[in-house]
């Protein structure tokens, strides 16, 4: 059997039309959705990101900005940006990318986000909030995945569902999302004894390690819902996951494909979280 393909392109321009609709009739109110994007120094990645966040913005009808600092800038004077932008009526999502240079602390920076322009939901408000069930943002990567796994009308109630990472910004808020969705959760993570015998009983597995074929067909229970959010490049430099996709797409069911699976999702729904804060801010 090969497993089915859960197109992140396809369902990425769908939640953008959508946003774009809802974008329109926000300003038929007179208000323009706003978001603005921090990049404090060069790192080429970065530089490449806040320009398709910017530009995926505009294209929906948001007002975006993007904001350049030196890396030389202090985090007194990152701060003191990030508290005007919290007072600015026109701004209702503020971004600011990581990583930061060393000096400063990220922690501090993104506490200093209004919870209520949290659009990236990394801050600590916004972790509580998703931790006990209150309305708040949700990390846009794991909530990309959630749509995805929406999309293919899959009911989370009662599966096993092994969540590979533990990051705060994506594996720790995807297990919480899971487990609103009633599946049984399982976080493994770099000290994780066996992680084939977690992944083996799982219908659902999430790998966001960051690592080449961390899960192998072997590793997989068949027709068993797979979800890449692994970015890394293999040894022709072409991008690829953390799953080994040739050989776990003849075991899975469902499988998300690198490039074009959790990627576009990511960045469709940071323009979902921007335009529910706008809404919520005209409310
Ligand atoms: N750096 C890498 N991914 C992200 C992200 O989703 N948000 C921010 N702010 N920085 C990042």
């Amino acid at each position: 059997m090969t497993a089915q393909l859960i197109d992140g392109n396809a369902l990425a321009k769908s939640i953008r039309a959508e946003v774009a609709q809802r974008a329109q009739a926000l300003k038929a109110r007179g208000v323009t959705p706003g978001l603005a994007v921090i990049l404090v120094g060069e790192d080429p990645a970065s530089q490449v990101y806040v320009k398709h966040k910017v530009t995926d913005s505009q294209e929906a009808g948001l007002h975006s900005v993007l904001e350049r600092h030196p890396a030389d800038m202090t985090e007194a004077a990152l701060l003191d940006r990030i508290r005007a932008l919290n007072a600015d009526p026109a701004i209702h999502g503020i971004l600011v990318q990581l990583p930061l240079p060393k000096h400063m602390n990220a922690a501090k920076v993104i506490e200093t986000i209004s919870p209520a322009k949290d659009v990236d939901g990394f801050h600590v408000a916004s972790a509580g909030a998703l931790m006990i069930g209150q309305p708040g943002f949700v990390p846009c990567t794991p909530y990309g995945c959630m749509k995805m796994l929406e999309s293919i009308g899959y009911d989370l109630r009662g599966k096993n569902a092994v969540v590979i990472g533990r990051s705060n910004i994506v594996g720790k808020p995807m297990a919480m999302l899971l487990l609103q969705k009633n599946a049984t959760v399982t976080v493994c993570h770099s000290a994780t004894a066996d992680l084939a015998a977690h992944t083996r009983q799982a219908d659902v597995v999430v790998a966001a390690v960051g690592k080449r074929n961390v899960l192998t067909a072997d590793m997989v229970k068949p027709g068993a819902v797979v979800i890449d959010v692994g970015m890394n490049r293999n040894d022709e430099g072409k991008l690829c996951g953390d799953v080994d996709f040739a050989g776990v797409r003849e075991v899975a069911g469902w499988i998300t494909p690198v490039p074009g699976g959790v990627g576009p999702m990511t960045r469709a729904m940071l323009l979902v979280n921007t335009m529910e804060a706008a809404e919520r801010a005209a409310r």
